[in-house]
């Protein structure tokens, strides 16, 4: 399927055992995991939204005790870097791979629990459908438990204004697929998330113009 856009926009590297790397996640990661270390309570029941490489949830969790993290995607790719990051775990809080469509109404295995006390997602809301978003918010707003959180890590825009990395970021995946782009949180996010029941609960700012953005659910 030569006209398939790509879902990831890097090179990534492999092991022989099937793990994955992205640049980018080795670049983030301890800064995102320092905003999870005061955000998530502890214990806490993590679901990861479009898990990719599963650098983050592998890292997370080895840094983190308490967390008990489940990765999810999409694509078959990432769902077998994941397995294999789960399969190489040492603490026994690396879960999954789950299939997820975020756009869809129903999250397969992801339902059959007692609510996740958070739901995560970096750099999915940009870089797939818009349906990818407003279905992430309607997922989070059903699977939470009361005083849940949905952290969202990314570019954003805010009231129209966007930094001009992210600008010439946005036009990039415009010109590779036109349902992708940089979101506005006021004007696009902040009201699907309410729509969701979900309320603005914290932004943090995060290197190279990224924001972490808080969610939560009504308790
Ligand atoms: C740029 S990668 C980000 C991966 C990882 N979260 C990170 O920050 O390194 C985008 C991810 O979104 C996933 N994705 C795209 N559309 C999706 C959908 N509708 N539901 C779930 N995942 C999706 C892709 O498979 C890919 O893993």
């Amino acid at each position: 399927m030569a006209d398939k856009p790509p879902v990831a926009l890097e090179t990534r590297s492999g092991d022989d055992d099937g793990r994955r790397y992205s640049p980018s996640a080795a670049r983030n990661r301890e800064p995102i995991r320092d905003v999870l270390s005061r955000l998530v309570p502890s214990p806490a029941s993590i679901l990861e939204v479009a898990s990719g490489t599963g650098e983050h949830g592998a890292f997370f969790t080895a840094s983190l005790e308490g967390l008990e993290w489940t990765y999810s995607d999409i694509d078959p790719e990432g769902l077998a870097s994941q397995a294999a990051w789960q399969r190489l775990d040492k603490t026994g809080r690396l879960h999954g791979p789950l299939i997820i469509d975020a756009s869809a109404d129903d999250w397969l295995a992801a339902e059959n629990t007692e609510g996740w006390d958070a739901i995560f997602s970096a750099n999915m809301v940009h870089i797939a459908p818009w349906s990818a978003a407003t279905g992430l918010f309607r997922g989070a707003g059903r699977l939470l438990k009361p005083g849940g959180q949905l952290i969202l890590y990314g570019p954003f825009a805010r009231n129209g204004v966007i930094a001009p990395s992210n600008a010439a970021f946005a036009e990039s995946l415009k010109s590779r697929n036109p349902d992708w782009g940089v979101r506005d949180l006021d004007r696009e996010l902040i009201p699907i998330a309410e729509a969701a029941g979900l309320a603005l609960h914290g932004i943090t700012e995060m290197p190279a113009n990224n924001l972490t953005v808080c969610f939560r659910k009504a308790t």
